[in-house]
């Protein structure tokens, strides 16, 4: 069968023996990608995060994302230390904790990301958790607009704390974390990114946020770099839609849904990928989405973003 195939191919002109080896190439390709995929989204086992160290560090851990990571962590066997900055559901959060998982020891600290003080507070903890052995940090907190404007609409206080939060934020608590895992010479590292700089290649009317995600996204890949022989796995998650209330705040989202995952469902395949990929979108149904977005021409995506944002802004 294969030998007619390639006699009958011999006898064609040049030009579509070339077009049927591009094709057959592209196929291959696809096909590669389409079961790698596969491999990774089902059936890859997730590492044993204990290996890291007994402690995991989630800021922002009193709602949405960093709340369920803070619950799958504490399923995982992990010790926790949440950061978030309000003490009574700091203390809310622990309490629920407890009666689900009674053998996580938990250590709490108010630090208000937007505030004056962060390298203060960020000092404070890190003196309180010294010889813990962090192994895993969640860098989850992350703010956004409170709708959607253009830039010169943004007022000066707004940005100036998106950029503390998301930026200055995420680098001071990294920076105060990463030298114990130096010292141990292990630890995983993840950073919450956002489709907004990376999936799509713009954000309009979110301008601010898209940047800080940007910086997020190529802060990741370089201490990827730079601390793997280190034995860190630097890893930056790319989250679309969540179903939490900053989602509910930016889109209108309500309730999840196949391709807007509930925040422990998304969790649920995000721990799974810690200490993997330098870069990944975890939950499956996001996957698909960037595959489409990836397939679609910029300007296409560019006057979509555009009109959702012009939308948001009038509603
Ligand atoms: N949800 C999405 O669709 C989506 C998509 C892409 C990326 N992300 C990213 O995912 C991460 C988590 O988002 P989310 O949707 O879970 O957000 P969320 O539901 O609004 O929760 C944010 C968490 O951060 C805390 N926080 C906010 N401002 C803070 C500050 N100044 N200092 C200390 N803690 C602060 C909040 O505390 P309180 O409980 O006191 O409010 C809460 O615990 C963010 O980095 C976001 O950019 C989200």
């Amino acid at each position: 069968m294969l030998s007619t195939c390639f006699i009958h191919l011999k006898t064609q002109p040049w030009w579509i023996i070339t077009l049927s080896l591009l094709g057959f190439l592209s196929l291959f390709k696809n096909s590669i990608f389409l079961l790698k995929w596969i491999f990774i989204t089902f059936f890859r086992k997730p590492k044993n995060l204990k290996k890291y160290g007994t402690w995991a560090l989630i800021t922002g851990s009193t709602d949405g994302i960093g709340k369920a990571f803070s619950f799958q962590l504490a399923k995982k066997g992990l010790n926790l230390i949440l950061v978030s900055r309000n003490l009574s559901k700091l203390k809310n959060v622990t309490r629920e904790i407890e009666a689900k998982y009674p053998n996580t020891r938990i250590k709490i600290f108010e630090i208000d990301f937007s505030g004056p003080n962060i390298s203060a507070g960020i000092l404070e903890m890190k003196e309180a958790i010294k010889g813990l052995d962090v192994g895993v940090l969640i860098n989850n907190v992350g703010v956004t607009y409170p709708s959607a404007m253009f830039f010169h609409e943004v007022d000066e206080e707004i940005w100036m704390n998106l950029v503390r939060v998301n930026v200055e934020g995420t680098s001071l608590i990294t920076r105060g974390i990463i030298e114990g895992m130096v010292a141990r010479r292990k630890g995983a590292i993840v950073n919450i990114g956002s489709g907004a700089s990376i999936v799509t290649p713009s954000h309009p009317l979110y301008a601010v946020y898209a940047a800080t995600k940007g910086y997020i996204d190529q802060l990741s890949r370089c201490l990827y770099v730079e601390y793997k022989h280190y034995g860190i796995d630097v890893q930056c998650q790319v989250p679309l839609y969540v179903s939490t209330k900053m989602a509910s705040k930016v889109a209108s989202v309500e309730k999840p849904s196949v391709f807007i995952p509930s925040a422990e469902k998304y969790v649920e395949s995000a721990v799974g990928s810690i200490g993997y990929e330098a870069r990944c979108t975890p939950y499956w149904g996001h996957s698909i989405q960037w595959w489409l977005a990836s397939i679609l021409p910029d300007a296409v995506l560019d006057a979509w973003r555009l009109s959702i944002g012009i939308n948001r802004r009038r509603g």
